[in-house]
């Protein structure tokens, strides 16, 4: 369940008879935290809430912070019924949700995304995960939160490259509902660096087109795979660059992915060459300041194989044949799909 007023948090807890804990990552507790106490006061003033914070970061979605928190969670004596409030991005909601997944076989838990990018894709459908060495949300789990609460008020002390980063998801969602929706994404980009302003309407719009789509198909066998547009290259190159050291926020890989699938997706003839550019102009426009060289083809080869989206052989896609147009479970030889990658991107 989305929820948009903050009021409802208030609500849940005041008939929540069993403990409370609240997760934030190392800037949330500092810039997000007060916000939400000052929401929940009433109730703070009558019950004990018990605090965690972890390193923010992607290097702290692991196994071993997971195991940091379940220890927290013993000393607290947490039970099935008790409750984990998640305030943070999409590291800490993958993160959180993925302890309240397993810990006791599952804990009640709440979303509150505090980045653009949670708000409108991380915190929504259920997936959790933690990172295996440098393979993206290798373990993990599907559990989805009892509520979402969606508060952009936090928005406003987001620093711009997460901003940018969220923008990613939204481009994507934009493209794969239609052509009005990518560019209404894009002129909603334009207002934010004019303004500082993210319109609610856009934010409103991505979230509950995830939400759609998940309630469709909550476990990814057929419909929701068409979120993976632009991700199996994406997350490849995110781990890649991670290796290197380069800690690339998601969504502007996952432009980039899409950039390289659409190429993809043009040289199969699935797609047709004028609307790979007419994304082009606007995307390559977009990322680049983050213009990055694409790391060396053996990387990108064994990352890509990978990637657990491969189930036969050659790599498994989620392209579009046009706007609003998705198709899944492509499977591409890898030839190809080197061959593309060996193309720099030219902003
Ligand atoms: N589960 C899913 O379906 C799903 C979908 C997409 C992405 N993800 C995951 O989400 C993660 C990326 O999410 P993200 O971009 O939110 O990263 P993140 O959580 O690391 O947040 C990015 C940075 O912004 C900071 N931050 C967050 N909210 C803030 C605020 N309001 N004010 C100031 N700083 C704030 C964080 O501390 C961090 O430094 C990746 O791990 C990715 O794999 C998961």
């Amino acid at each position: 369940m989305l929820y948009y007023e903050p009021s409802v948090l208030y609500s849940i807890l005041k008939n929540h008879r069993a403990k409370v804990a609240i997760l934030t990552d190392s800037n949330t507790e500092e810039v997000c935290l007060p916000y939400l106490s000052e929401i929940i006061k009433p109730y703070m003033a009558e019950n004990s809430v018990s605090f965690y914070s972890v390193q923010a970061g992607e290097q702290s979605k692991t196994l071993h912070e997971a195991t940091k928190i379940f220890e927290k969670l013993q000393n607290w004596e947490f039970q099935k019924k008790d409750l984990v409030l998640v305030l943070g991005g999409g590291m800490l909601c993958d993160l959180g949700s993925f302890c309240a997944s397993i810990y006791k076989r599952g804990l009640r838990q709440f979303l509150i995304p505090t980045s653009l990018l949670a708000m409108c894709d991380a915190a929504i459908g259920g997936k959790t995960g933690v990172n295996l060495a440098h393979v993206k949300n290798s373990v993990g789990s599907f559990y989805p939160a009892e509520g979402i609460l969606v508060l952009s008020e936090f928005i406003k002390t987001l620093p711009r490259k997460e901003v940018m980063s969220g923008f990613g998801e939204v481009i994507k969602h934009g493209i794969l509902q239609s052509q009005k929706d990518f560019l209404a994404t894009i002129f909603a980009f334009d207002f934010y660096k004019k303004h500082s302003i993210i319109q609610e309407e856009v934010l409103i719009n991505a979230a509950n087109f995830k939400r759609k789509i998940v309630e469709q198909d909550p476990w990814e066998k057929n419909v929701r795979k068409i979120l993976n547009y632009g991700h199996t290259i994406g997350h490849a190159l995110e781990s890649a660059w991670l290796m290197e050291g380069k800690e690339i926020p998601h969504g502007i890989c996952v432009l980039y992915g899409i950039l390289y699938e659409n190429q993809i997706a043009v040289s199969q003839g699935i797609l047709h060459m004028d609307q790979a550019n007419f994304i082009k102009s606007f995307i390559s426009n977009f990322i680049g300041e983050f213009s990055m060289k694409i790391p060396s083809k053996y990387v990108m080869e064994s990352l890509v194989l990978q990637d657990k989206k491969n189930e036969q052989d050659g790599i498994n896609f989620s392209l579009i044949q046009d706007f609003g147009k998705p198709m899944i479970d492509i499977y591409i030889d890898k030839t190809v799909v080197l061959k593309a990658l060996e193309n720099e991107i030219d902003f």
